[in-house]
């Protein structure tokens, strides 16, 4: 473990960090709060979707190093379902950026094996954007590689709630009882059902919250925070991100120490 310390040290190749890392200390499921784009282009004297336009290069790069470190999930926050309050010009940019990004995409999505998943609640997007959503998902629906999956019109909350309608109709329809809902019910009813929940929460642009993502999936996740802007996120800070994740001690409430069986066995 030691080696890791040095990972992210200027100097080294994204090839040795790499090789560096420890196949069985990747987190399985990588989650990504993108923020920082209207400060990025303030500092530059640019009206704030300059830095949304610069921000893909990001998203770009980070799904094809999740690709290449062979993750099972990427999950993007692009668009919240509070992201609606902003300026008409900014909401129309983020949407048009992404039809442009999924254009562009989405040869090198199938090239590379990438599973492309949108959740949130796509319904309420314009008519445009879901076909343009659907078609992707049809495209790479035989993909077995990285499950890419981004948040839009997504909010943890909003997540929650449909879940619970979920169940009421169900229940109403007299196909599910009480008893049926577990932890495992709920997480099979979430948007990310059948994707581990995400081992390492990543944060740019050093604001230290959650923001309403992924709220139930986050219970145990290592969180990062990074003061680096989404648009100058770059293959390496997410190399350093997952490096200080390796050397997380991750306990589940339990205690690790060497010969503690964890309430594996009864009465001790
Ligand atoms: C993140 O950057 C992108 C989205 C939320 C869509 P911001 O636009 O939130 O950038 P800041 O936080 O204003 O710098
Ligand atoms: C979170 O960023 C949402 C996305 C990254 C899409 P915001 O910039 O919207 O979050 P707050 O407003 O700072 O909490
Ligand atoms: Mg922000």
């Amino acid at each position: 473990m030691k080696d890791l310390d040095r990972l992210a040290a200027p100097g080294t190749s994204e090839r040795e960090l790499l090789d560096r890392l420890a196949p069985e200390s990747l987190p399985r499921h990588v989650a990504v709060i993108m923020d920082g784009n209207g400060r990025w282009a303030r500092q530059r004297g640019l009206p704030r979707v300059e830095g949304h336009r610069a921000g893909i290069r990001a998203v770009r790069e980070s799904v094809e190093a999740a690709a290449r470190l062979e993750l099972e999930a990427l999950t993007l926050y692009a668009f919240s379902t509070e992201n609606w309050k902003r300026p008409r010009w900014e909401v129309r940019t983020l949407m048009a950026l992404l039809k442009e990004y999924l254009a562009k995409e989405l040869r090198t999505m199938v090239d590379n094996n990438v599973r492309f998943r949108p959740i949130g609640r796509l319904s309420e997007l314009e008519p445009e954007i879901q076909a343009s959503l659907a078609r992707a998902v049809e495209a790479t629906a035989g993909n077995t590689g990285l499950v890419f999956q981004i948040a839009l019109n997504y909010s943890g909350r909003a997540e929650l709630v449909d879940m619970v309608r979920a169940a009421v109709a169900a229940a109403q329809g007299g196909t599910l009882t009480a008893p049926t809902v577990d932890e495992e019910w709920v997480g099979s009813h979430l948007a990310t059902a059948g994707v581990p929940d995400p081992d390492l929460l990543i944060r740019t642009s050093g604001e230290l919250r959650v923001s309403n993502f992924l709220l139930w999936q986050i219970a145990y996740a290592e969180l990062h925070f990074t003061p680096v802007l989404w648009p100058d996120f770059t293959t390496r800070d997410l190399l350093a991100a997952v490096a200080d994740y390796a050397r997380r001690e991750r306990r589940y409430g339990g205690v690790v120490e060497p010969g503690h069986d964890n309430g594996e066995e009864a009465g001790d």
